[in-house]
């Protein structure tokens, strides 16, 4: 038996391989729920307009509930010979409603029909997506509050580099994440228009009436321009877009807790909950979970890759070839979705081992910078001077194995007569953490007034 849903052409049925290659219901039945709405809202707008009957739209309605609630209960059977969903629903509506089933398709195209399910499923997944970055927001914001005056060392280069406050660096992820936050909405207010009604490519000749389609989905408006409709995917590589550049984020800061946690650096603990042991060496907790967000970008970046050389030598409209990209997409976006909840929950209970931080913070001559300023601000030395005697100081104090604060004066004082022991003061690591406190500094006053504008902000989204 040819296809039941295209087969009036044809006599022989598609060869096992043909039907292997040409199946997407495995992965397309994620949109069942979307597919089901978008032909709710189909069917009365066909009724509304008087192309079908208010008796067959009523019977389209209640058989695609019913679709809806066995597919919900897993009752569903998906049949692979069918192909995709949209034609699983139309078949089992047919059995369940008879021939009105058959009226559903009137007016539209599963290519007008996929790119609206799909809308919708990545509009659904971004909302997601936007609720865990919110969550993961608030969880730094938390431990930035009790953190906005725990000293760690700053680095450029992976070097000791100025001390900073733990504080800061948790809200410089808080920051990234709003930014992701932005681009998902940026991509999500885009792609609000409704595909619905474009048909194959060209439209229809039926007075159909795509603003209520449109409206009733939700979206903003229809698409202005049918073959557009049916034929592009940016929506998905925007979103993916957006979704690479978050995951990157999270890759830094998962990187920077595999870092952390080494025994080596010791800075930070991990709960037990966010560490796994090592089968052969007892002592070992490794930051499994860390590790494998690093990992996940992968996947993240590889969908998005995969999907524009998909889509880079598609003529217009619809080729099978944009089937290809849901299971990436859909991959990707819970891949995001898990790391972003991992990270969330390594985040609430990760200890900073504080006496450590602050051990590192003044170690590899981090305040040398505090000294240089000193000899501007107090001896009015221009910055490239003040380098150059700080950097012959440091040099003297790493010769005699000491911090610069246990180099005696008098030593200082040999490189250059005007120091006084009032510079001293500035090479604490509090000290230098207070005295950076220009706008988006990292003195622990500014770090708890952000703090606590973040948690504000956050309260009332
Ligand atoms: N399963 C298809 C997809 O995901 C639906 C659209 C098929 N359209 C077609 N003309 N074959 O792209």
């Amino acid at each position: 038996m040819s296809n039941k849903m295209w087969g009036g052409r044809f006599t022989e049925r598609p060869d096992a391989i043909m039907e292997e290659i040409n199946v997407s219901i495995d992965v397309d039945r994620h949109l069942y729920a979307q597919d089901i709405a978008a032909s709710k809202a189909h069917a009365a707008m066909l009724a509304a307009q008087g192309i079908i009957t208010a008796n067959d739209a009523k019977n389209i309605d209640k058989g695609l509930d019913t679709i809806l609630s066995e597919i919900g209960k897993g009752s569903f059977d998906f049949k692979r010979a069918l192909e995709d969903i949209h034609m699983n629903v139309e078949s089992r509506l047919g059995e369940l409603i008879g021939p009105a089933a058959g009226r559903l398709h009137t007016a539209r195209s599963r290519n007008d029909q996929v790119a609206t399910d799909f809308k919708l499923y990545v509009r659904d997944t971004i909302d997601e997506l936007d609720a865990a970055l919110a969550a993961f927001q608030h969880a730094l914001v938390e431990r930035a509050l009790q953190h906005a005056a725990t000293v760690m060392p700053g680095f450029t280069h992976l070097q000791t580099a100025q001390p900073v406050t733990f504080g800061h660096h948790l809200l410089a992820y808080v920051e990234m994440a709003a930014r992701d936050r932005g681009r998902f909405a940026d991509a999500r207010k885009r792609l609000n228009e409704s595909p619905l009604g474009a048909a194959a490519l060209a439209g229809t000749s039926f007075p159909i009436d795509r603003d209520a389609t449109a409206k009733a989905l939700g979206f903003d408006r229809p698409t202005a321009n049918s073959l557009d409709a049916v034929s592009d995917r940016d929506f998905v590589l925007e979103t993916l877009s957006a979704a690479a550049i978050a995951s990157v984020h999270l890759s830094r800061f998962a990187e920077e807790i595999v870092i952390w946690t080494s025994p080596l650096v010791g800075l930070v603990r991990l709960s037990d909950k966010y560490t796994t042991g090592s089968s052969i060496m007892p002592q070992k907790r490794n930051p499994d979970a860390a590790e494998l967000v690093r990992a996940k970008t992968g996947r993240v970046i590889g969908a998005l890759t995969a999907l524009l050389i998909v889509m880079k030598g598609l003529p217009l409209a619809y080729q099978k070839d944009m089937q290809e990209d849901k299971e990436g997409a859909m991959e990707a976006f819970s891949a995001l979705s898990l790391a972003v909840r991992a990270m969330t929950g390594m985040v609430k209970d990760l200890v900073p081992d504080e006496a450590r931080m602050k051990a590192a913070a003044g170690e590899g001559y981090a305040t040398a910078t505090d000294l240089a300023d000193w000899l501007v601000r107090t001896l009015k030395m221009p910055f490239r001077d003040a380098h150059h005697v700080t950097g012959r100081i440091v040099a003297k104090a790493s010769q005699a194995g000491v911090p610069l604060h246990q180099l005696p004066l008098k030593e200082m004082q040999a490189i250059e007569p005007k120091i006084t022991t009032d510079a001293l003061g500035t090479l604490s690591v509090e000290a230098s953490v207070k005295s950076r406190d220009s706008y988006g500094g990292t003195a622990p006053k500014n770090v708890l007034a952000q703090a606590k504008a973040w948690a504000r902000r956050l309260e009332k989204q």
